[in-house]
């Protein structure tokens, strides 16, 4: 009997995972049900929900396709209540898609100040004049038509061709992911290629081909207004028990994200040395890790902090660099620096070396005071050196 409803859903069933996660989580509530009715009663109660919650937002309940794209541009990285004021502006100014490419780039930067990310409004303008020229002012309905013009992606198109013209385009945002991971307890992460594509199945499942624009504006409009982030609703939710994830009391826990890697922590101890006639010895990083292909000053990388006083020592040198005779030069300086998963820690300490040039071997060099700025390096290895650059002169 299990087979029998699985076979129903055919892009649930693609793994053992999945048909585990149906049994377990889905299989009691679907019963004699088949998947394709409770789709029909999800997709009646989010209508019914609309028709009651929609947002009165002044480039809906309009049938000019300009609205759409106008507005479309303006929430690619705007909130709707900042983006609001701006579209009523511009429509003013500007109240339709060949008086807008009559305007000139500044005249449409002008409008757009303050909104930020500036080539949505140069991508706007230039896209205005192609529909002007290229379409006769009318803005193409189809959606691979849609995506060649400038500034209009793949969420843009399919948001043009189904609020503007009906065409069946499921829109999938960070609020879809949201409520569908909720409403069948997606657990797998939305933040994968194999989550979103199990996502937009079951969005297709429920999508309401009769009616796109309003399907796609109500699934919006149920992500910002009951099914938020933070503190959903669900005590006034209209799909009830229908939501797997309210079912079992663990709403909080969807949508599941990849856990962030964790940030690893070096610490990169740099040994600024400088022969008796000011050259740098330095040394070409490669292998696999940050700064490939970029210079540096010897490194002893430490599993952890090195003190002051230890760095201070010529003996903690010696021991990375056995055979290298080092005078300090004073103190050390310390930064830090941030990257994406890591948190670097660097002390760069001042050194003075009587070893000749011939002396030192590969993979370390001499680079005489007049090439080093040939070389590339960290951009907190040339913030060091711009800083040193007097002292390293003689
Ligand atoms: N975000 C992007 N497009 C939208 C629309 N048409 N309505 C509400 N929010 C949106």
């Amino acid at each position: 009997n299990i087979r029998q409803v699985l076979r129903q859903f055919p892009y649930i069933c693609k793994s053992g995972f999945e048909i585990h996660h149906m049994k377990t989580r889905q299989m009691h509530r679907i019963g004699e049900e088949t998947g394709i009715s409770q789709n029909t009663e999800i997709r009646k109660l989010l209508k019914e929900w609309y028709s009651v919650r929609k947002r009165n937002l002044p480039w809906r309940n309009t049938n000019d396709a300009y609205d759409t794209l106008l507005s479309e541009f303006i929430l690619q990285q705007t909130r709707i209540e900042q983006g609001t004021p701006y579209f009523l502006r511009i429509k003013k100014a500007f109240p339709s898609i060949v008086s807008l490419a009559g305007a000139s780039e500044e005249e449409v930067l002008h409008y757009w100040q303050g909104l930020g990310y500036y080539s949505r409004a140069r991508n706007l303008h230039a896209t205005a004049r192609i529909i002007t020229e290229k379409y006769g002012g009318v803005i193409p309905s189809d959606f691979n038509e849609l995506k060649r013009l400038k500034g209009i992606g793949e969420y843009t198109a399919a948001a043009i061709a189904s609020i503007a013209y009906g065409k069946p385009h499921p829109l999938m945002d960070g609020n879809v992911l949201r409520v569908i991971s909720r409403l069948f307890a997606v657990d797998i992460p939305v933040d994968t290629t194999k989550g979103k594509k199990h996502i937009r199945n079951l969005l297709n499942g429920i999508f309401d081909k009769d009616d796109p624009g309003h399907f796609n504006e109500a699934m919006m409009d149920f992500g910002a207004l009951q099914c938020m982030p933070a503190n959903p609703d669900c005590p006034s939710c209209p799909f009830g028990s229908i939501c797997v994830s309210r079912t079992e009391g663990k709403v909080p826990e969807f949508p599941v994200k990849t856990p962030p890697k964790p940030v690893k922590i070096r610490y990169f101890n740099y040994l600024a040395v400088r022969t008796s006639d000011c050259s740098a010895i330095l040394k070409k990083r490669t292998g696999k890790d940050i700064w490939q292909g970029l210079y540096e000053f010897p490194l002893a990388e430490t599993e952890e902090k090195v003190a002051e006083e230890m760095l201070n020592q010529t003996d903690f040198w010696t021991k990375f660099f056995p055979g290298l005779k080092i005078e300090q030069l004073g103190g050390s300086i310390r930064k830090t620096r941030k990257l994406t998963h890591q948190l670097l820690h660097i002390s760069f300490t001042l050194a003075e070396t009587s070893v000749q040039a011939e002396n030192i071997h590969p993979p370390y060099i001499v680079v005489s005071p007049e090439k080093i700025a040939e070389k590339p390096f960290p951009v907190v290895i040339s913030g060091f050196l711009n800083t040193m650059n007097k002292k390293i002169k003689p």
